[in-house]
């Protein structure tokens, strides 16, 4: 039996959508990670660790979602960890049509690799880190869309530095 989920991803930055996912998951996990991925490749406007304090930031008061950080291939990081299932939020049709074929390349790189797909809360279906990103860069609010002291470093970054950096 898998008691412990590991949800990977970007979170650059944290959105409400992904606390309802840890949050509905801790009901059927003990213990969930929020492992975030190291993309050198890829820009972000949060680096790693600042993504790391937001996130434990978020969920300091519970001892069963634990944060940590994650580089190279998932399955990898999975296998040290024996004891774990990976989790991933379905919003649309369009995620999972990329998400199906990303667990398939995930088992066909690890056969004993499993995937659990939670479907996102429909108040949070239309949500992305991307799409908040933008709308702050454009100077709209994105009240009541990720924690509120997540939003503020957002928009002091976005509007304020205008700084992209890499994780
Ligand atoms: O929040 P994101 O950007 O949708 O998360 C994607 C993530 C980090 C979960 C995915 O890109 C990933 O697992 N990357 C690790 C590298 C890897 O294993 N790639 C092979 C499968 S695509």
């Amino acid at each position: 039996m898998k008691k412990h989920a590991i949800y990977p991803g970007s979170f650059d930055p944290l959105t409400q959508g992904h606390i309802n996912l840890v949050e509905r998951a801790l009901a059927i996990f003990e213990q969930v990670t929020v492992a975030v991925f190291i993309n050198m490749k890829k820009p972000s406007v949060f680096d790693l660790e600042e993504r790391v304090k937001m996130i434990e930031k978020v969920f300091k008061d519970n001892p069963r979602v634990k944060v940590d950080q994650f580089g190279g291939l998932l399955v990898d990081y999975v296998a040290k960890r024996p004891n774990a299932i990976v989790m991933r939020g379905i919003r649309t049709n369009g995620d999972f049509e990329y998400e199906l074929a990303v667990a398939q390349a995930n088992r066909h790189l690890s056969p004993k690799f499993e995937t659990i797909f939670m479907m996102t809360d429909p108040q949070y279906s239309f949500l992305s880190s991307s799409m908040i990103r933008e709308i702050v860069g454009l100077g709209g609010s994105t009240n009541g869309m990720l924690p509120a002291f997540i939003e503020q470093a957002l928009k002091e970054r976005l509007l304020e530095k205008g700084k992209t950096t890499r994780s």
